[in-house]
């Protein structure tokens, strides 16, 4: 209906099914004009020269009578008196007249269909050129004469005028034309009728996806067309639709599970806070107490601005505005730092964390900042899920026109079913003992966002019980 709504609103001639309408009926007419044009242009012509033939070969039968048997006055009479007066269609005249315009034989009754001198006048005017002239009753005739040799050598010459009653003719191409005017008329009205319907029919799918885009939203993004009878074209439109409502719809799921996920890990903390601070008001406590309460909210806050400054990363990560700070980084010493940073946790729980022998140093434009961010990120990590007596260790090198850092560990690995999902947000393997290390599962999401920042990726390799790799792979200019 709101489709409708917006066609009423379109004017009428701007619509598809108008153009294809007026262009399937003016194509349709014009083919028909020119189709019955050229019919009657050609019967026409037809008719003419069969016409034209026939005054030719009487001129010619009178003329050799005349050349060649010129005291044969009963052939000459028969030709002229009696055959052309035999006839009842497409009658015919002749008239003989010698060199002073006095007729010599006429065919009887031609003073009554045709004005004689009038004729006479004419055929003055265009000897030996056929033309039509309408005779007394208003009948049309078509006209030649011709000069005649009488005899051979010639002793006088005559002259001979023929006129043949073309009204039949003219009747029958009368007839045609109003037939073809009726075709014409029928197609007129019948073209556009049958090219609405088929225009209509044509861009029903057209319509069927407008409906289904007007009433597209959040609510209803399951919704999908149904291309069923689609001609090519437009069921690949409708395809292409439905995979873009796949897309919208995969991208809203994910967003409002973000944003319970959000709302969950924020609640969690607070509702600690609030539960130490409602337990420790019910009666008077001592200093200490006081001291734990506060010591245990603080941890609670710490957590709650860590979260919060990461989903703040996050955000802004994905915003068009940011830029990376580039800046010339020794990729190993980069490595050091983090190691240094993250040696004291890792040798509290027995974990060896070393830098790869061997690696060569490489330089490259990088933000610092961010990179260091992404390599404690996954240091952090295999600390976490390393188990006492394993090892870690921080890798780097430079290939073609590529950098590459390397965080691999020996610890519990990750499932193979799991492993497509660690980079999505809030994603933790095992929700229960990862809280207990701290983690918000925003970690690798971060190290994801960091790594397309600097237009990079991330691998990541696992095996439970083995071990795990994260290679992070930065496309560099100048690298070394
Ligand atoms: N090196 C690793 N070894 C085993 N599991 C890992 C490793 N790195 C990441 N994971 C798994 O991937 C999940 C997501 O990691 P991350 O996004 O950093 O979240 P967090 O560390 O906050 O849980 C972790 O919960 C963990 O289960
Ligand atoms: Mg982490």
């Amino acid at each position: 209906m709101s489709w409708n709504a917006s066609r009423n609103t379109a004017p009428r001639w701007n619509t598809l099914a108008f153009r294809l309408t007026a262009g399937y009926a003016l194509a349709g007419l014009g083919l028909v004009i020119l189709a019955t044009a050229s019919l009657y242009l050609v019967l026409l012509s037809e008719l003419e020269k069969s016409t034209d033939l026939f005054l030719a070969d009487k001129l010619n039968v009178v003329r050799t009578l005349l050349r060649e048997r010129p005291n044969d006055w009963e052939g000459l009479r028969e030709e002229i008196q009696l055959e052309s007066a035999a006839r009842r269609y497409e009658q015919f005249y002749i008239r003989l007249l010698d060199e002073h315009n006095t007729p010599l034989l006429t065919t009887p009754g031609m003073a009554e269909q045709v004005d004689l001198s009038r004729l006479a006048r004419q055929t003055e005017r265009r000897p030996a050129h056929p033309f039509p002239m309408k005779g007394t009753h208003g009948q049309s005739f078509w006209v030649t004469s011709a000069a005649a040799e009488v005899g051979s050598p010639s002793t006088r010459t005559d002259i001979i005028e023929i006129a043949i009653d073309i009204s039949l003719r003219e009747a029958l191409l009368a007839r045609y034309r109003r037939w073809f005017l009726a075709i014409l008329l029928g197609c007129f009205a019948i073209f556009p009728l049958i090219g609405y319907q088929v225009a209509r029919h044509g861009i029903r799918p057209v319509q069927e996806i407008a409906t289904t885009a007007q009433h597209t939203s959040s609510t209803n993004l399951h919704e999908r067309i149904l291309p069923e009878g689609y001609p090519f074209e437009l069921a690949s439109l409708a395809d292409t639709f439905n995979k873009m409502l796949d897309r919208l719809e995969e991208s809203f799921d994910r967003i409002s599970r973000f944003s319970a996920d959000i709302a969950h890990d924020l609640r969690t903390p607070v509702n600690n806070i609030r539960g130490e601070a409602e337990v420790a008001l019910v009666r008077a406590r001592t200093v200490d107490e006081y001291r734990d309460v506060l010591e245990s909210c603080l941890e609670e806050t710490v957590r709650l601005s860590d979260l919060i400054s990461d989903l703040l990363f996050l955000a802004r990560a994905e915003s068009p505005l940011t830029h990376v700070h580039r800046e010339r980084v020794n990729v190993a010493e980069l490595l050091d730092a983090v190691r240094d940073y993250y040696e004291a946790s890792a040798e509290d729980g027995g974990i060896s964390l070393t830098t790869a022998a061997g690696t060569e140093p490489v330089v490259a434009e990088l933000d610092r900042t961010l990179v260091q961010r992404a390599v404690g990120n996954l240091v952090s990590n295999a600390v976490a899920h390393t188990p006492s007596g394993g090892s870690i260790v921080l890798g780097t090198g430079a290939e073609a026109s590529t950098i590459r850092i390397e965080v691999s560990d020996n610890g519990e690995g990750i499932p193979p079913d799991a492993l497509p999902r660690v980079f999505d947000r809030f994603y933790r393997v095992d929700t229960s003992r990862s809280q207990a290390s701290g983690g918000t599962g925003l970690g690798l999401a971060i190290v994801q966002s960091i790594m397309l920042l600097h237009g990079g990726k991330v691998e990541i390799a696992s095996h439970v019980g083995k071990g795990t790799r994260v290679t992070l792979r930065i496309p560099v200019s100048g690298s070394r």
